[in-house]
């Protein structure tokens, strides 16, 4: 069976994303910081016959991830990670602040979250997975290419993320080091940036965003970054070239 880790599983787009791996038979490590919501993700996931290991805490501190690539490697043995899905996130203070606002602390907070972390995580399960020819899938964002206003900090670490991926993807030809924009979706972290506001029209995660990840997987598209609503047409298109 593929085996994943998947980061903030427990809600939005990283639920949605295990789930549909669990449907089709991936054996998966799963973590978030809020443990008890971590053992409910899990029973559900379990629910689909697999392996399904969980670590509680958060990707930020350096003990928790030592713990979580264990787990990873031991639940995977010689065989190798298939697939590592750097998808927790903080967008920093809420309601979102302009660039000037942002204390320094805040911003490295954010950085350690949204960089930091996938680049620890990868550094240590990188071996592992070039030994099972696997992926790397970083959850970027429009605002790494956009500028919008009090977007600046989580942005500028969505940029960073971009960059480090697309650098890994000329690095380590062996794997598939992919970032993707999964585009606005009805979560908790989208809600949050838009306090009070009706977001009932944005998209689950599943309903756009997770179908995309699937198509990307089962194409292996070219290591480069995405956009999961152009995906489907870049696979039925059958063209082979990086995404950007
Ligand atoms: N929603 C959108 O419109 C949108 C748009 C563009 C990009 N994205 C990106 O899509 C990804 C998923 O976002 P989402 O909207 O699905 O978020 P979400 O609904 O808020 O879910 C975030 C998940 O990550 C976990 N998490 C958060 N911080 C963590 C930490 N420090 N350590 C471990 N786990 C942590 C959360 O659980 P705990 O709180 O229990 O830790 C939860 O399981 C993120 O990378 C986000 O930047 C989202």
């Amino acid at each position: 069976m593929p085996i994943a880790l998947v980061t903030g599983a427990t809600r939005g787009l990283g639920r949605a994303l295990a789930d549909a791996l669990a449907d089709r038979g991936w054996d998966l490590v799963v973590t978030a910081r809020h443990a008890v919501r971590l053992d409910t993700t899990v029973e559900g996931l379990r629910g689909h016959g697999h392996r399904v290991v969980a670590v509680p805490g958060d990707v930020a501190d350096a003990a928790h991830r030592e713990e979580l690539v264990a787990a990873a490697l031991a639940t995977c043995g010689g065989a190798g990670l298939d697939l590592l899905v750097n998808n927790a996130s903080t967008l920093g203070p809420v309601p979102l602040r302009r660039v000037v606002e942002l204390m320094t602390e805040e911003l490295a907070h954010v950085f350690a979250v949204n960089v930091l972390a996938p680049h620890a995580l990868l550094r240590e399960l990188l071996p592992s997975l070039a030994a099972a020819g696997g992926a790397v899938l970083d959850v970027s964002s429009d605002a790494a290419v956009e500028h919008y206003e009090s977007w600046g900090g989580y942005g500028a670490s969505k940029a960073a993320l971009d960059h480090l991926t697309l650098t890994l993807a000329v690095e380590a030809p062996g794997i598939r080091a992919w970032s993707v924009d999964p585009g606005d979706m009805r979560t908790a972290m989208h809600q949050a940036a838009f306090p009070g506001e009706d977001i009932s029209d944005r998209p689950l995660p599943d309903h756009v965003a997770v179908p995309a990840l699937l198509a990307l997987l089962d194409a292996r598209l070219p290591s480069g970054r995405y956009r999961a609503a152009e995906i489907a047409g870049i696979v039925g298109s059958g063209r082979t070239g990086v995404g950007s």
